[in-house]
């Protein structure tokens, strides 16, 4: 009888005692994984401004640390966050900084991680969010509306991360098929709730303008300071977009065939409708436009090659993007993940071709 009581009270305080130290040993491993993600991203970014894919690849820090995003994100805290004292109107700054103030003013609260990426500290943002960039030789619009863009994002405690789409010189900007690669390239790294795509000239004015999404898609830009706040026409649909994922891809992105300046979004808009998907404008549509050298409009021929475009919208999008692109490089810089690509316009060339078109 001794025997078996000692038996059974060695056998509880041995299963106790493991359990114990596989916990243990769990916390640990987890916690170690994290850290060294962290201070891995952190110190690249130190030492050179930022992290160099070819150095670090996202899917590398991916396979250390078993994580599913290349951003630390850290385990979200019970507490939603309160979006308390948004301002309406708020001060729009204009001066474009240098670099490094730009990063270090950003930056004072010490919550901004490489690759411009943005989680609140102590509660829980409902959503995680995309902006996406496109660009091409816009530096002092792209440093002005990145110190307006974080300011009032981080206000209103949006978990985020900012892609800036980069072209490069070889081939005619393609706005359509930037907008697509920072789509694909974002969810590529992490999985986000909602897409906005951001002009790099137009910077919102209110801080009540949240780019969090439900099930339509939300046209934010509909009333610009240059037009004294008039809308440019009932259909616009252009400047700041944001899409959830299921809505994006339904639509099958945005179209790849446009060169040039303007008419993607348009074209856009006719998708929404031909599938009728539901849209809506945001309460705060008021942004300032800031002032750039102006692209060159279609010609009246390409407006009308392009005005048919969304009959073709279900071959043409993010499901014919293959052999279009072509990723150069990828840099976590300090405020914004830097997505460099070539256009490959022969192959869009090609796909017009494909449509009886030549341009
Ligand atoms: C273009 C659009 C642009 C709008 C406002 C239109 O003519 O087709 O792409 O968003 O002007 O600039």
């Amino acid at each position: 009888m001794n025997i078996s009581m000692y038996n059974r009270e060695f056998v509880c305080f041995f299963v106790v005692e493991l359990t114990f130290v596989i916990v243990l040993a769990y916390v640990c491993l987890t916690s170690h994984q994290t850290v060294n993600h962290k201070t891995r991203i952190h110190k690249q970014a130190r030492s050179n401004h930022s992290v160099k894919e070819e150095n670090v690849s996202p899917e590398e820090l991916r396979r250390e640390t078993g994580q599913s995003c290349v951003f630390p994100v850290h385990s979200p805290s019970l507490v939603p966050c309160q979006q308390n004292n948004l301002r309406e109107k708020r001060r729009i700054l204009k001066e474009a900084l240098p670099w490094l103030d730009l990063e270090t003013t950003l930056n004072a609260s010490k919550t901004l991680l490489p690759g411009g990426y943005h989680q609140p500290l102590g509660c829980a943002s409902p959503q995680r969010l995309a902006i996406i960039i496109p660009y091409r030789d816009r530096e002092v619009n792209l440093k002005i509306l990145l110190n307006n863009l974080h300011r009032v994002l981080q206000k209103q405690q949006a978990e985020y991360a900012i892609f800036v789409v980069e072209q490069d010189n070889s081939t005619p900007f393609n706005r359509g098929v930037i907008k697509n690669i920072g789509y694909l390239e974002a969810k590529a790294r992490c999985h986000f709730d909602c897409f906005t795509f951001q002009d790099v000239d137009l910077v919102p004015e209110s801080e009540r303008n949240t780019y969090w999404c439900g099930a339509r898609a939300l046209h934010h830009s509909r009333e610009l300071d240059i037009l004294k706040y008039r809308i440019f026409y009932k259909n616009h649909f252009g400047g700041v977009i944001t899409f959830n994922e299921t809505f994006f891809s339904a639509i099958n992105g945005y179209s790849n065939l446009f060169f040039m300046w303007g008419g993607e979004d348009d074209d856009l808009f006719h998708r929404l409708l031909k599938k009728e998907m539901p849209y809506e404008f945001s309460r705060y549509p008021r942004y300032t436009a800031l002032t750039h050298k102006k692209d060159p409009h279609h010609t009246k021929e390409e407006r009308a090659v392009y005005g048919k475009s969304h009959l073709r919208f279900k071959n043409d999008g993010l499901n014919s993007m293959g052999r279009l692109y072509r990723l150069i490089s990828v840099d976590y810089k300090p405020l914004y993940t830097r997505i460099y690509v070539s256009v490959n316009q022969t192959e869009v060339l090609t796909q017009l071709k494909h449509y009886g078109i030549r341009l």
